[in-house]
């Protein structure tokens, strides 16, 4: 532990503008700096530091707080790390490990490194043979297993146990690390990993945390395969990494890790010189595992099955993936084929090859609908941009969020702007459809109210975050462009938004519009807690030119639209001599509108011709 003074002496030393400024081009405006947020890898000005207080904020994604807390998030360190690395680079001198105080979980330690060398002692023991001839069908001979902590927990309830009390190791912290197990059934605690290969989990210091325990043989049913160690204060699955403390420095070197599903791929991987490889412990990958790779390399191999459900998790995996800041590449392997029976089989030449093949994570998702025809109607490129949106979501790194959504654009014909609209807004939950008749789309997920809405709000989230930005130059305000662009009150449907927009226009043209950071506070009570909700959304607005332009041509096309609606529906009942003055004004509508809403409405209108009572309905009691 590092002390509350020396973190003090750190944090006052440290220069928070120079550390953020390595990850970002910060300017200065008025006493504080601004820039795009390196953390969630924002464009526009959003990220400000208060270099005297030393603190910064994200008015975009809402992350704040001190040096620390920024080297914690930009670099995946935990507390004590990010106060090591600060104070190197400001010449404070912190003691080192063997100086800090005891270690809480020395005794729990302790006794994961006894199970340890137990169990390798029962692989190389006369007990040990079918545990050795086992390791060794699998192309793992006794050199490899002691390099890799491959051990054996022999058949019997009590061998470790008694081992244990024989050297007067602690029952207590055995029961606590798991290692030991209790049950209604059984008197006493007994042994968990019992005739099973052991392989040992190590955290980054090379101690022994916790186990995975596989059957020896063949599979039956009545038992797992696998088993672990349970989480415990010293083993927290979700944040640690098979073989991690193999791996790290190669990952470094080769800036990527190979991830594989199990623990016999990554020995076997490794073994074969693939050394930057890891596995997440039987479970999906979490995100502080995906944070722990970025701490290593950019980049991520995902070396999965390639059935279904292996790219159902590789897909997700790659999405945790790039939500921490780590490019995906997914592996493709030959049907049923893991990397362990890949590299023993066909060699590790092979593997390379395969690796060299990966396929970016968007453009395999890309691939795989455009094999299954998804780009061939326009149906079927609105469900493609669907299952295309979790990836573009998660995407943090700025440049290749740019290159994901540029791709998503070409291949679905959807207008860049339109998918970032899309991206913005909150993931749906997939609820079940309601009814049979519902079709994909246009009648499902949203009504057309909440697409409106969705507009008016999109508009009044820039306008009032971006008041917190201008200040001192309210031409470059968004609402002053919004005023231009000829929007006004009216255009607002839902009377708070229509109140709020009113509110900063006069402000604006009061000339008191710069400063929203006491927004809150300055507008009348009933619209407080709407400033409020607007600041706090945690809605990306990156590319807010894109959100801009689509909000503003959502607004003010809508009068224009919904006329073109009406003038649909008293067609029906029109006369000859009515009909064609219905055309004559619907023609001067559609020449007014800009080209892309042209296209936007054709497909509207088109839909409202389809034969399908249901949705027709639902858009006519909508609309
Ligand atoms: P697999 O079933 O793909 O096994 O599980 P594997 O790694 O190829 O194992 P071998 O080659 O038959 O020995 C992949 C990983 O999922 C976890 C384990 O971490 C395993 O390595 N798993 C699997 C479990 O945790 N429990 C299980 O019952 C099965
Ligand atoms: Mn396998």
């Amino acid at each position: 532990m590092v002390s509350d003074a020396l973190v003090e002496e750190v944090r006052a030393r440290a220069d928070l503008v120079e550390i953020c400024g390595e990850h970002v081009s910060l300017k200065r405006v008025g006493k504080s700096y601004r820039g795009p947020c390196p953390l969630h890898g924002g464009e526009g000005p959003n990220f400000s530091i208060d270099a005297d207080r030393g603190i910064y904020k994200c008015f975009v994604c809402g992350e704040g707080g001190d040096v620390f807390s920024f080297v914690m998030q930009r670099l995946g360190l935990d507390f004590p790390e990010a106060v090591r690395h600060v104070a190197e680079r400001v010449g404070v001198v912190i003691p080192d490990e063997k100086d800090r105080g005891p270690d809480p979980y020395a005794g729990l330690r302790e006794v994961t490194a006894f199970a340890e060398e137990w169990f390798l002692a029962r692989r190389r023991s006369e007990g040990g043979r079918a545990a050795r001839d086992y390791l060794a069908g699998r192309g793992i001979d006794d050199e490899t297993a002691d390099r890799f902590a491959v051990g054996f927990a022999p058949e019997g309830w009590r061998g470790l146990r008694d081992a244990a009390r024989e050297r007067g190791v602690d029952e207590e912290a055995l029961l606590e690390v798991g290692l030991l197990a209790t049950s209604e059934r059984a008197a006493e605690p007994y042994d968990r990993f019992r005739n099973r290969l052991i392989f040992s989990i190590r955290d980054l210091q090379d101690r022994s945390i916790g186990f995975g325990g596989r059957m020896l043989g063949p599979e039956d049913r009545e038992a797992p395969k696998y088993i672990n160690s349970p989480d415990s204060p010293i083993f927290e699955k979700g944040r640690s990494l098979y073989l991690l403390n193999a791996a790290r420095h190669a990952m470094r070197r080769s800036k990527a890790a190979v991830v594989v599903e199990g623990f016999m791929d990554a020995v076997t991987v490794h073994r074969h010189g693939f050394e930057n490889v890891v596995a997440p412990l039987g479970t999906a990958l979490a995100r502080p595992q995906a944070a722990l790779i970025g701490r290593y390399a950019p980049q991520a191999y995902l070396a999965y099955d390639s059935d279904k459900p292996g790219r159902k998790a590789s897909f997700r995996a790659a999405d945790t993936l790039l939500e921490a800041g780590v490019h995906p590449l997914i592996v493709t392997l030959p049907p049923g084929e893991d990397p362990d029976s890949l590299v023993r089989r066909l060699g590790s030449e092979r593997f390379s090859v395969l690796l060299d093949d990966a396929m970016d994570a968007l453009e395999l998702k890309l691939r795989m609908l455009g094999e299954r025809d998804y780009f061939d109607s326009a149906e079927g490129r609105r469900t493609a941009l669907d299952h295309l949106l979790s990836t573009l979501r998660a995407v943090r790194d700025p440049a290749l969020r740019d290159i994901y959504i540029g791709r998503a654009a070409e291949m679905t014909g959807v207008r860049r702007e339109t998918i970032v609209h899309e991206v913005a807004r909150e993931p749906r939950r997939v609820a079940p459809r309601s009814g049979p008749l519902r079709r994909p789309r246009r009648g499902s997920g949203e009504g057309r109210g909440d697409r409106e809405a969705g507009a008016e709000r999109s508009l009044l989230l820039l306008l009032v975050r971006d008041a917190l930005l201008t200040e001192g130059a309210p031409e470059r305000a968004w609402i002053c462009r919004a005023l231009d662009d000829g929007v006004r009150t009216e255009h607002f449907e839902d009377p708070a938004y229509r109140a709020l927009f009113g509110d900063l226009s006069d402000r604006y043209r009061k000339g008191e519009g710069a400063d929203a950071a006491g927004l809150a506070e300055a507008v009348s009570s009933d619209l407080r807690g709407l400033v409020e909700g607007l600041l706090g959304d945690a809605t990306e607005l990156t590319h807010p030119e894109e959100i801009y332009e689509a909000s503003v041509e959502r607004l003010i096309c809508r009068p224009a639209e919904r006329r073109l609606r009406e003038i649909r529906r008293e067609m029906k009942l029109a006369d000859e001599a009515q009909k064609k003055e219905l055309l004559r004004e619907q023609l001067k509508i559609r020449a007014g509108l800009p080209e892309s809403e042209k296209a936007r409405l054709a497909l509207v209108l088109d839909w409202l011709e389809r034969p399908e009572p249901s949705d027709f309905e639902e858009w006519r009691g909508n609309g």
